[in-house]
């Protein structure tokens, strides 16, 4: 079932998502060559704390971090450690919280120092295919259309979208109904509603669309070894359209 939310339930996930924007705006400028993954999870729990939050994934199915920091073929889930970032390497930050009965999630990726312009392009076309999706975003239109758009625009730059993981509504759970994969037929699926609390997350690839678990259990990698990029934004349906409640300022 599909939760709808109240316009005063949107206001609280509302503050909720800019606890997270705030966070991952703040581990943006950390993000250089030396830092380590652990560092970068303790400060975004430092921060959430500060706001009075709670890190929404700590503990979530046992998982141990607060942030999931996904390294260059990592695609998702991957585990904060002593690792250090390399200049050249590409990071996926994913974060949540929950605050006042409501969750936020939101994940963005980023070049350590400089890149390869093949790992920038794969960076540009995810975000670029996480806001095209988030475009179609209005009553009347269909899951299928945000999938089927993300799929288009991936797809046309040569990427692949990854299966195996998928978006999802999001409220007072971190997981609610519906799922919402990055690919998909337009037109196709359950109608959009004012009400709404959608989290799109795009995950792409450079080479296959194929993915494994690593032995940790948790961390997601590209089979064939070759880079991935992960966006996520929580956005809420209005009468007006898309409000992208996790915008980074
Ligand atoms: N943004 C991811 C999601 O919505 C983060 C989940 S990581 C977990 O599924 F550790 F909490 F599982
Ligand atoms: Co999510």
């Amino acid at each position: 079932m599909v939760i709808l939310k109240l316009p005063e339930e949107i206001e609280r996930a509302r503050a909720s998502n800019k606890i997270v924007a705030e966070v991952l705006s703040k581990l943006r400028d950390k993000v250089k060559p030396g830092v380590t993954t652990g560092e970068l999870d303790k400060f975004a729990e430092l921060l959430t704390e500060k706001r009075g939050a709670k890190p929404a994934f700590k503990g979530y199915r046992g998982y141990p971090h607060s942030l999931c920091t996904s390294v260059n073929e990592e695609v998702v889930h991957g585990m904060p450690s002593a690792r250090v970032l390399q200049e050249g390497d590409i990071v996926g930050l994913d974060f949540g919280v929950f605050y006042k009965g409501f969750f936020g999630d939101a994940a963005i990726t980023l070049p350590v120092g400089k890149i390869s312009p093949g790992a920038m392009k794969l960076i540009e076309v995810t975000q670029q295919s996480l806001y095209v999706g988030i475009e179609q975003i209005k009553e009347g239109n269909r899951l299928g259309d945000i999938s089927g758009s993300v799929q288009q625009t991936v797809e046309a730059a040569g990427f692949s979208v990854v299966r195996d993981f998928v978006g999802h509504g999001i409220g007072r759970n971190l997981h609610e109904e519906p799922q919402i994969p990055n690919y998909g037929k337009r037109g196709r699926g359950i109608e959009l509603r004012s009400g709404m609390i959608l989290a799109i997350e795009p995950m792409v690839n450079q080479g296959e669309y194929k993915v494994k678990i690593l032995q940790d259990c948790w961390t997601v990698v590209t089979e064939d070894g070759k880079l991935s990029a992960h966006f996520e934004h929580t956005v809420a349906i209005t009468d007006n359209g898309p409000d992208i409640l996790s915008e980074l300022n």
